[in-house]
């Protein structure tokens, strides 16, 4: 695997690829990797030649309040974990090769990017939405994947790649659980063991809303019910919806939808969502 920080070297490590005629597949991350990401790693093998990671703790992308600082940093690990996935490119940049000075253009999607996380993180998917951008400008890669856990993310992403009519393929990857059913995050590691233990509520409550909507349940008292559930685990609740899967506002009838949640256990703010039938 080859380790690149700067443009320069990564251009001409992509350059050696395309001359061969090779697909490249790009896996955004932040680091501290676990077999989520991995998952990510494995689908990109599958949809391309050649597999860039690219590892950047994107300051844009929290707000003031936020973990930027504590957010975790396991650059050895990562790159052990790469390497033997068999990932060719890790793309490292330092800040000031991702935001130079002088460069004055964020990129904010509307819509998608303003309801739920985006309501409650103000400026979050401004961050997403710039670095992700960049980071295809820099990789040029025919296919990106990323992670359903993020599910407005994505959406926000493919809004994006519609709207700017960029030329590569977006594709989502199932999130992968513990086996008690939480979602994978970078984020678990700042769980203590007793909030650990009552984080499993989230799915959990998640589930039993989802089988109570697809039999025909009032949805609202479905995600009352999750919210309640929730609660009484002790989460602190941001939301609990039943959106569009695709544009994140109301359900349209015969359209997918999604619930989606984001709550706080302890100090640490968990996101989940999955599809629902019916
Ligand atoms: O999902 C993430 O890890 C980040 O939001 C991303 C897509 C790498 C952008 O910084």
């Amino acid at each position: 695997m080859q380790t690149v920080r700067q443009l320069p070297e990564l251009r001409q490590a992509i350059s050696a690829f395309r001359d061969a005629g090779e697909r490249v597949a790009l896996v955004p991350t932040m680091g501290a990797l676990h077999a989520g990401h991995m998952a990510l790693v494995d689908a990109a093998k599958r949809a391309a030649d050649r597999v860039a990671v690219s590892i950047f703790v994107n300051p844009t992308q929290f707000g003031p309040n936020e973990d930027f600082a504590q957010y975790p940093r396991k650059e050895m690990a990562d790159s052990a974990m790469l390497a033997k996935a068999g990932v060719d490119l890790l793309w490292m940049p330092p800040v000031e090769v991702m935001y130079p000075d002088g460069l004055e253009t964020t990129v904010s999607v509307s819509g998608v990017s303003e309801v739920l996380d985006g309501a409650h993180r103000p400026g979050h998917f401004d961050g997403v939405a710039t670095v992700v951008s960049r980071l295809f400008e820099q990789v040029t890669p025919d296919v990106a994947l990323f992670g359903e856990k993020d599910w407005q993310q994505l959406a926000v992403i493919r809004q994006m790649v519609a709207d700017l009519g960029l030329k590569l393929e977006i594709q989502g990857v199932v999130t992968q659980r513990d086996d008690d059913g939480l979602a994978l995050s970078s984020r678990n590691a700042y769980l203590m063991p007793e909030d650990r233990a009552k984080a499993v509520a989230l799915p959990r409550a998640l589930g039993a809303a989802e089988r109570a909507i697809a039999d025909g349940g009032d949805p609202e008292a479905a995600l009352a019910q999750a919210r309640e559930t929730m609660a009484a685990a002790g989460f602190e609740i941001d939301y609990v919806e039943l959106r569009d899967a695709a544009t994140l506002g109301n359900p349209i009838p015969g359209k997918p939808r999604r619930l989606l949640a984001a709550a706080r256990i302890g100090k640490t703010r968990l996101i989940d969502n999955i599809p629902v039938g019916g």
